[in-house]
């Protein structure tokens, strides 16, 4: 019933000739693959209509890292909504952990952007997750609930089901340490039944709810085994071809 999804965040890598490759490789690697696995590659704002022409007429969506809420005008160094589709973006992620942490946006801003996102009929991956402290402090599900909360705060039940949903635990990105299956599947639980409470159980059970977090080929096919983790957001190994193909085609083996 929920399609598994692979996302790759490229973040702040690749260059105007290695943007391109990847974006090849990577649609032709996963082409078999495309029928039971949504993918999207998510290049920085200046490779997207590079990428876009090298994904060609592959079914591989094109998502951005993010946006800016407002439609246009004097917003110096913002990227809007409209400007996104323009150049082909499908999806965009939207409060991701270094947006969150580096960057400082709210989930006040973070609720804005995905608002947003939706009625301009992009499809947001929400990120959320904790940091390595709030896990050992017990506080996982309530800073979970709360960014979740406040993200999709007034956003209708309507609305909400073009949400994907990322569980990014913070002590996971970049640093190699992936969260277990188990954990990711505690916390993917927990996000679809706090789901259901806001909206309802239908909205809930169709929902994707990605994990992202040092996911890599040698890990993908477990944490994909668990019910409630439909995909992966992933980083590093999103940036080499052979890599993310290889977990596709593990998602795809797993659902
Ligand atoms: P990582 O990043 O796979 O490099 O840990 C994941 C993410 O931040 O989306």
């Amino acid at each position: 019933m929920r399609k598994p999804f692979i996302g790759g965040n490229w973040k702040m890598n690749t260059d105007s000739k290695s943007a391109v490759e990847l974006a090849k490789g990577v649609a032709e690697k996963c082409a078999s693959y495309l029928s039971k696995v949504d993918v999207a590659v998510c290049p920085p704002f200046v490779y997207l209509p590079a990428a876009k022409a090298a994904l060609g007429n592959s079914a591989v969506g094109l998502g951005a890292q993010d946006v800016y809420f407002e439609a246009k005008g004097a917003f110096t160094g913002e990227v809007s909504c409209g400007m996104l589709k323009d150049v082909g973006c499908k999806y965009v992620i939207i409060g991701h952990s270094e947006r969150r942490h580096v960057i400082k946006e709210t989930d006040a801003l973070i609720n804005k952007k995905l608002t947003a996102a939706i009625d301009a009929g992009l499809l947001p991956i929400f990120c959320v997750g904790e940091l390595l402290e709030e896990r050992n402090a017990g506080k996982t599900e309530a800073v979970v609930t709360e960014q979740i909360q406040k993200g999709m705060a007034g956003i209708s039940a309507e609305k909400a089901k073009t949400v994907v949903i990322a569980y990014e635990p913070v002590w996971a990105i970049g640093t190699g340490v992936n969260a277990s299956p188990e954990q990711a599947q505690d916390v993917h639980f927990m996000i679809r039944q706090l789901i259901a409470k806001m909206y309802n159980k239908d909205l809930a059970d169709n929902m994707v709810i990605q994990y992202g977090g040092s996911a890599k080929p040698d890990n993908a096919a477990v944490l994909m085994a668990k019910p409630d983790i439909d995909g992966l957001l992933v980083g590093g190994a999103s940036l080499k071809a052979d890599d993310f193909a290889a977990m596709i085609k593990a998602a795809a083996e797993a659902k």
